[in-house]
């Protein structure tokens, strides 16, 4: 009877280790079947705390997303550098639909963004000039995106992965895009403030007009967050037939 007991004892402690030995953090769920309501239920839970990061397996935090030094060339000569920037609000973005299929996930979403730093540009936007620095904050309200992942199985040790292949995010200005820049035009307050007031006129002319070099660098740090998440998680721990 001890006998039992004993190898009882180690059988479910060798179970339990097993079974405790993942890789995914405990709030990530998976869904059997992978229906289209238990994947938007899922992600829409798992998002806050997915966004903070994943300190343990090296995946850095999306919100708040954190680049010290940008800078960019944008159409038409237009020289922007952006200090200490962070962006916010990806954790909060409502996820609209989700659907799994043929490894290949699409994914609607609407999120209120903030952009912030310490900036510096010259040159033309349209028809007004800035040769500005000071704080930039910048509210992009309603963005619609849309990410389409492609996976493809890769077994690494004897683990099979479902990695992202090929991850595209599209994007739509919806509501609108709120430009609150100091100091545009260096020493002259009156025609900052014009100038700021330009912007946010022609908000959605800019922000399709000068907005996508910024765009794709955020959706490349994006990318490589998540790529990295599916690189290290196992497949048996995300998916579920
Ligand atoms: C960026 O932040 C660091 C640390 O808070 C600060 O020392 C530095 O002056 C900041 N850079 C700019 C351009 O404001
Ligand atoms: C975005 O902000 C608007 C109000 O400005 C609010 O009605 C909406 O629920 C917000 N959406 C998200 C995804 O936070």
């Amino acid at each position: 009877m001890f006998k039992m007991i004993v190898l009882y004892s180690i059988v479910s402690a060798l179970f339990i280790h097993g079974s405790s030995a993942k890789v995914a953090p405990s709030y990530i769920k998976t869904c059997p079947g992978l229906k289209s309501d238990c994947l938007k239920k899922t992600i829409e839970d798992t998002l806050p705390h997915f966004a903070k990061g994943i300190p343990e397996l090296g995946i850095a935090p999306i919100d708040p997303l954190a680049e010290d030094h940008v800078k960019l060339i944008l159409p038409g000569g237009f020289k922007v550098e952006l200090h200490n920037g962070t962006m916010t609000g990806l954790r909060k973005c409502d996820i609209e639909s989700v659907s799994y299929a043929n490894n290949e996930a699409n994914m609607l979403m609407h999120c209120n963004l903030t952009i912030k730093g310490v900036y510096k540009a010259s040159g033309r936007i349209l028809i007004v000039s800035i040769n500005g620095d000071g704080d930039a904050k910048i509210k992009i309200k309603k963005l619609k995106l849309v990410a389409k992942i492609k996976f493809q199985d890769k077994e690494r040790d004897g683990v099979i992965y479902h990695e992202a292949k090929d991850l595209k995010i599209e994007h739509e200005y919806g509501d609108k895009v709120i430009f609150s820049l100091t100091n545009l035009f260096q020493g002259n307050p009156e025609l900052s403030e014009a100038v700021l007031q330009f912007l946010n006129q022609n908000w959605k002319q800019i922000a399709e007009e000068f907005g996508q070099p910024l765009v794709d660098r955020l959706v490349s740090i994006v990318s490589k967050i998540i790529t990295k998440f599916f690189t290290v998680v196992p497949k048996d721990e995300l998916f579920v037939d």
